[in-house]
């Protein structure tokens, strides 16, 4: 043995070959700062070899070769001071450099995936073996940074400048055979063979068969562009990485900006290029947003692994109500594996259900994403019935049915009476009390809300409502039913509005009130889609949502907190639903919608809701003070419901509006935009609104005291740990 450490050992085999394996302690390998700094002494002590090394081959013990940096730890990189943050780029730079320069050919063997850091160790060795299971790419700029260990540098030097600013910007994974065609490895080999043939490799590099020193000097040095080749190359790059993600993320238009200012140089230089590149973005809001979702999104997973310990097994459902949420919620379960029961009262209804499913998977047959046969077995495992006598076989139960609160109570006790003891039973009531609900069962503690966002298919979140009697069995099993359909659950208390619409109808208050005050809507959805970054300005959004649907939660919200959420009378809402304006169901709402030649939904401006709700010369108002009206009540409510606890934790809210209603992934989340706004300039700015704008704006008194003592919401990066 060479060397052995916590994560990786490194042997001399017979035929003179160093054997560096790598095994961490966790189910996968990272390349985290231990890892780096244990790679550094094996390198050391190879080079120290007293017997002869003719090679290098890279390894690891576990199905994946290595799955990237680890992204626990880069929220606290990121936060360094600058220098120090350099520092840590130019010490792990310097060990892929030392394994790029060790004086003998080096190779890395690959199966499972090599990503990030991962991908960018076997960029510093000279000849990549995979087997079929590999796949490899740099997915950094999707966290809002770039490769920072060399990733930039020597991936162009290898497959030339196209395909690395493709794969660069778009940060996608890639199967091995697409490496191959690119040449961003050398060779596909059955697993069986991988270690033999890598070696084998390995060993006609050393005898001279194959010239490894010419594949690294390529790496060394500048690109071999053409001025019109890089003109060309860079030019098209930047005009698509700028159609496809606006403004809004800047890390792969800084890749392709780096990659180019770095084209003519040699390595060390173009090194220090990407330095730069890195530290500019690492330090940017974006980046700790970005990173700060795929942690939320890791924490989510690991209550749901929690929870699955604690939960029935669910092998069959059943959905009452065959309409939008339930056709919806059917199709979500059968295209994840799972029988479900669709029971309606109106045989249309179930028709229906089933031709929206079948519409949904025509869409991914012609995409080629399904084959007919898939498509036959999803909707054979959707069970359609107007009757209950199917559902004594099935472990859960959604309640979907129209939002009736007498209809949804008859439901329910019909459910119960006809389903096992342990089935589980929920309801995806938008509007209705968990607890008022439940009244209507014998045995609440087996029930809770199971909120669906529409369209299902496409919505990742899940709500899972906590009533007072529901017991923590029933919500383990929903979350993990909810996981088993391809969701994102997120476990809240029972209010008005449950979390997300609870956060959501104070943003459209804050809405009309501009409305009112004469600003025009379309300048509103304009400045809240372009510059805030949300998919559909509010406008546009309560047209999908239904201004009818909007009509009544609202009126359910005012209920439940008359103070702040109290209905403007006569405002935009009231005259869209008094003139039956519903929005998109009935064409007309605040815009027009028509069908395009393809079929496709398509929105108009629409003149007579301009002569109803814009005023003849609308009051100019500054584009921050539109955002700030409309974000603080949504800001204040989510904090509302924190200190309520609704909600569990700020991660959990942020994912929560990410994931059910698009907030900009580049913000994070209300928290994350609060932390890069700052608590206190936020309090002060919420309290220049109050006087004018009454309770909606009322920052809260545990908010006060937290500025007052320099803290803030964001909980430390260590305890998002996990999963
Ligand atoms: P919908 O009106 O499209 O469908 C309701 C279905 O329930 C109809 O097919 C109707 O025939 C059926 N139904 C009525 N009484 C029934 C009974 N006794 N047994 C079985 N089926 C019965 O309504 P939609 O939009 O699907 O809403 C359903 C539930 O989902 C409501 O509680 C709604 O608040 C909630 N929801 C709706 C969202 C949306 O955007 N549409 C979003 C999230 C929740």
């Amino acid at each position: 043995m060479i060397f052995e450490s916590k994560s990786l050992k490194v042997h001399l085999r017979d035929d003179g070959i160093a054997d560096l394996c790598f095994d961490g302690p966790g189910s996968v390998n990272k390349l985290d700062l231990a890892t780096l700094q244990e790679l550094d002494s094996a390198l050391d002590h190879i080079k120290a070899s007293p017997d002869p090394v003719r090679g290098l081959l890279l390894r690891s013990a576990k199905d994946n070769f290595i799955v990237g940096a680890d992204i626990n730890e880069f929220l606290d990189l990121f936060d360094l001071p600058e220098a120090e943050l350099s520092g840590w780029l130019m010490k792990a730079n310097h060990i892929f450099c030392k394994l790029e320069d060790l004086p003998f050919p080096t190779l890395s063997a690959i199966r499972g995936f090599a990503l990030g850091g991962g991908m960018e160790l076997i960029l510093a060795t000279d000849f990549r073996v995979l087997d079929h299971s590999a796949q490899i790419g740099l997915p950094e700029t999707k966290l809002g940074i770039m490769p920072g260990f060399g990733g930039t540098v020597r991936l162009p030097r290898v497959i030339g400048t196209d395909n690395a600013l493709e794969w660069i910007t778009t940060g996608k994974t890639h199967k091995a055979s697409a490496a191959l065609a690119v040449s961003a490895v050398d060779a596909i080999v059955e697993s069986s063979h991988l270690i033999g043939a890598s070696v084998g490799m390995l060993l006609d590099a050393d005898k001279g068969l194959l010239d490894w020193q010419a594949r690294r000097q390529a790496k060394l040095k500048p690109i071999p562009l053409t001025g019109v080749e890089a003109l060309m190359s860079f030019s098209t790059a930047k005009a698509m990485v700028i159609a496809k993600v606006g403004p809004h993320y800047p890390a792969p238009i800084m890749a392709v900006q780096t990659i180019e200012l770095a084209a003519d140089m040699e390595r060390e230089a173009a090194l220090a290029k990407e330095l730069e590149g890195f530290i500019h973005l690492a330090k940017s809001h974006t980046a700790q947003a970005l990173v700060g979702i795929y942690l939320g999104d890791q924490h989510l997973k690991s209550l749901a692994k929690k929870a699955a310990r604690l939960s029935h097994p669910i092998h069959q459902g059943a959905v009452l109500g065959a309409g939008i949420m339930g056709g919806g919620i059917a199709y979500q379960g059968a295209s994840r594996g799972m029988a479900m029961v669709m029971k309606d009262i109106q045989p249309e209804a179930l028709e229906l259900g089933l031709a929206e499913a079948s519409q949904l998977l025509e869409h991914q047959l012609q995409r080629g994403r399904l084959t007919p046969r898939n498509m036959a077995d999803v909707l054979n495992r959707i069970v359609p019935t107007l009757d209950y006598t199917s559902l004594a076989q099935v472990d859960a139960v959604v309640e979907a049915v129209v939002e009736n609160p007498q209809v949804k109570a008859t439901v329910l006790a019909e459910v119960e009476s006809h389903v096992g003891k342990d089935c589980v039973i929920s309801s995806n009531t938008s509007t209705i009390s968990i607890d008022q609900l439940a009244g209507a069962l014998k045995d609440p503690s087996r029930f809770c809300g199971m909120h669906f966002f529409n369209p299902v298919h496409r919505m990742p979140l899940v709500e899972v409502i906590r009533g007072k009697h529901t017991s923590d069995e029933t919500i383990a099993t929903v979350v993990n039913w909810a996981v088993q359909m391809g969701k994102s659950p997120v476990v809240v208390n029972d209010c008005p509005g449950f979390f997300v619409n609870r956060v959501l109808f104070p943003y459209f208050k804050g809405f009309t009130q501009l409305i009112n005050d004469g600003v025009s809507f379309e300048y509103i959805d304009r400045v809240m889609e372009y510059q805030f970054g949300w998919p559909m300005g509010p406008a546009y959004l309560l047209d999908v949502v239904g201004i009818d649907t909007a009509h009544h939660a609202r009126t359910v919200m005012a209920d439940g907190f008359p103070e702040r959420m109290s209905i403007l009378p006569g405002d935009a809402i009231e005259q869209l639903y008094a003139e039956d304006r519903y929005g998109q169901k009935t064409g007309k709402g605040f815009y027009l919608y028509g069908k395009d030649n393809k079929g496709r939904l398509e929105k108009h401006s629409c003149e007579q809701s301009r002569m109803m709700l814009i005023k003849d010369s609308p009051t100019p108002l500054e584009d921050e003070t539109i955002i700030a009206r409309m974000m603080i009540p949504m800001v204040l409510e989510t904090i509302r419901c924190l200190e309520e606890n609704v909600i569990a934790s700020p991660a959990e809210a942020d994912m929560a509006l990410v994931y059910g209603l698009g907030f900009p992934p580049f913000r994070g989340g209300v928290f994350r935009y609060l932390e890069a706004f700052g608590l206190e300039a936020f309090i002060q700015l919420a309290d220049s609104f109050v006087h004018h704008l009454g309770p909606l704006y009322q920052a809260t008194s545990t908010m006060r005291e937290m500025a007052a003592q320099g803290r803030d919401y964001l909980t430390p990066p260590s305890s998002h740990q996990g999963g």
